[in-house]
């Protein structure tokens, strides 16, 4: 079921060298107890589209488009039922915890006050439920630690309340922006065990962004690929692993540890546009390795080939061209769930 229906969205920065488009166009949806991978080398606006859904950002930017969260548009709904729908409805991790935790406030009266604004009920339940939240992000003795001041929680523990926060009011759409990025391998690792048990406990539909396709192979089911604020490709986890069709998205893999052909690690050559000076035709030409002279001109358009509507992608390359490739690919990464 579609809980987030994103269409068209697109957000304008006002900069000293102009207009910068940071999202441009941009569709996608969240269906519940799914997880969208949204990828990308950084600066592709995967946070801007984050922060566009959440209104997070400053007057004065531009957002247009239409984001529908169970029907209610989040790009024109008023400051209001802005306030009822975060931290409700909707809700949203960061890459550092301590950026959204208060610390002079106990991680339980936080929690508690997440809870309570959402829901008009006794203050023993609150507590209880608040207890019940740190319990179920794998906190241990979660009664004595409400008391406790974020300093006193390690970095994963912290992202761990976080998480718990987000949670608390069972929002249809959690987005967790890099959520793992901060911690060590074996922190990381346990959120996202974490994160992919609450996403069967919790039945909310997860955005995650990231820039490591490994946490991709790990917990999500479908994945869209951003490059200069416009998705590339869009499809069902297995087959961007193993039948990627944008030149693009040939790269990410390619410069992925586990996927490296010869040992070495490669990156893909050259650097992601500048906003304000975006090449024309398809974003990408500059850096493509097997661009044609089409490709300077007409942007490509996010389309499926042939009748196959789950995957999509945004190439002027021929059918043939994208499978060959996808084919020639090694395996993709175990995926262990
Ligand atoms: N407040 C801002 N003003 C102008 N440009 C911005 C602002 N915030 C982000 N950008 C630009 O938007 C683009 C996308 O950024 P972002 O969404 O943060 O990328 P990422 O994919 O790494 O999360 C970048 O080029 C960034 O410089
Ligand atoms: S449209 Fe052209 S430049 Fe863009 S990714 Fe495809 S082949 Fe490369
Ligand atoms: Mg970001």
């Amino acid at each position: 079921m579609t809980v987030l229906d994103v269409r068209e969205l697109r957000t304008t920065f006002q900069t000293r060298e102009g207009a910068a488009c940071a999202v441009d166009g941009v569709s996608f949806t969240l269906e519940r107890g799914r997880v969208l991978g949204l990828v990308g080398e950084s600066g592709s606006g995967k946070s801007v589209t984050s922060l566009s859904l959440m209104r997070l950002l400053p007057r004065g930017v531009r957002v247009e488009g239409q984001a529908l969260l169970n029907g209610v548009d989040l790009v024109t709904a008023a400051d209001a039922e802005l306030r009822r729908l975060r931290g409700g409805e909707i809700a949203m991790i960061f890459q550092d915890p301590t950026t959204s935790l208060n610390p002079v406030y106990t991680v339980g009266w936080q929690l508690e006050e997440m809870i309570r604004l959402h829901n008009d009920i006794p203050r023993a339940q609150v507590r209880e439920r608040a207890r019940d939240m740190l319990g179920a992000v794998g906190i241990a003795q979660p009664a004595t630690r409400l008391d406790d001041y974020p300093h006193q929680f390690s970095g994963g523990m912290r992202q761990r309340v976080m998480i718990a926060m987000a949670l608390a009011n069972n929002p249809s759409v959690l987005i967790a922006d890099e959520p793992t990025t901060a911690l060590d391998v074996t922190t990381q690792a346990q959120i996202l065990v974490l994160l992919r048990r609450l996403r069967a406990e919790f039945d909310s539909a997860i955005m995650l962004i990231t820039h490591d396709l490994g946490v991709v192979a790990e917990i999500c089911d479908d994945v869209a690929v951003m490059y200069g604020g416009r998705i590339v490709e869009r499809a069902p986890v297995d087959e961007i692993f193993e039948s990627p069709r944008h030149p693009y998205t040939w790269g990410l893999l390619d410069s992925m540890p586990s996927r490296a052909t010869s040992g070495r690690l490669r990156s893909i050559p050259g650097t992601p546009p500048s906003l304000t000076e975006l090449p024309g035709g398809c974003r990408f030409h500059p850096r493509c390795p097997v661009a044609m002279d089409k490709c300077r001109t007409e942007p490509p358009a996010l389309r499926p080939e042939g009748d196959d509507g789950g995957h999509l992608d945004a190439c002027h390359l021929p059918a043939e061209r994208k499978r060959a490739h996808g084919q020639g690919l090694a395996s993709a990464p175990a995926v262990s769930r």
